[in-house]
């Protein structure tokens, strides 16, 4: 398979325990490299439109309180098959369902505060690359 990109955020539980390090050493140990890589804190405008695809879930108010808790670190990703192996690296969502040695499973809180997120589909992580991230600001 050709080399594909992905999207990451590595959310305010996590930035707030000071694992981002951590976090990025799962990622490079599994073969994808950070071509780019930011540290912001989102407004509620922001992550309301960035998770506009849930907004009628139960859960979008609190998904986005917590996702402008704090700062996060937003990333893109290059590698073989980067979105599925990104997610397999990511665990479940729900970290209690999340595999040995995955990020959710070492470091997840909670379904809500579950440390990363990563892109579900190709034209998902366009969008998603594509709202946060310049393509000057891609280093591959
Ligand atoms: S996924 O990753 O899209 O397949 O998972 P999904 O279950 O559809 O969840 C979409 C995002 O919503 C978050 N989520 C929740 N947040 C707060 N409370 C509850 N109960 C909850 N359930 C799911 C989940 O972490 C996904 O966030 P992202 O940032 O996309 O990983």
């Amino acid at each position: 398979m050709a080399l594909q990109r992905t999207f990451s955020i590595i959310k305010p539980d996590a930035t707030k325990r000071n694992l981002t390090g951590k976090i990025n050493a799962l990622i490079e140990d599994a073969g994808l490299r950070i071509i780019a890589q930011k540290r912001i804190h989102m407004t509620k405008a922001q992550a309301e439109t960035f998770y506009g695809v849930h907004r009628e879930r139960p859960f979008f108010n609190d998904l986005v309180s917590f996702m402008i808790s704090g700062p996060v670190v937003v990333q893109v990703l290059e590698g073989e098959d980067a979105i599925a192996k990104y997610r397999t690296v990511m665990g479940a969502t729900n970290p209690a369902n999340a595999d040995e040695g995955t990020i959710r499973k070492l470091f997840a809180e909670s379904i809500e505060a579950n440390s990363v997120h990563g892109s579900d589909a190709p034209e998902t992580a366009a969008e998603e690359i594509a709202y946060f991230f310049a393509g000057l600001e891609l280093v591959g």
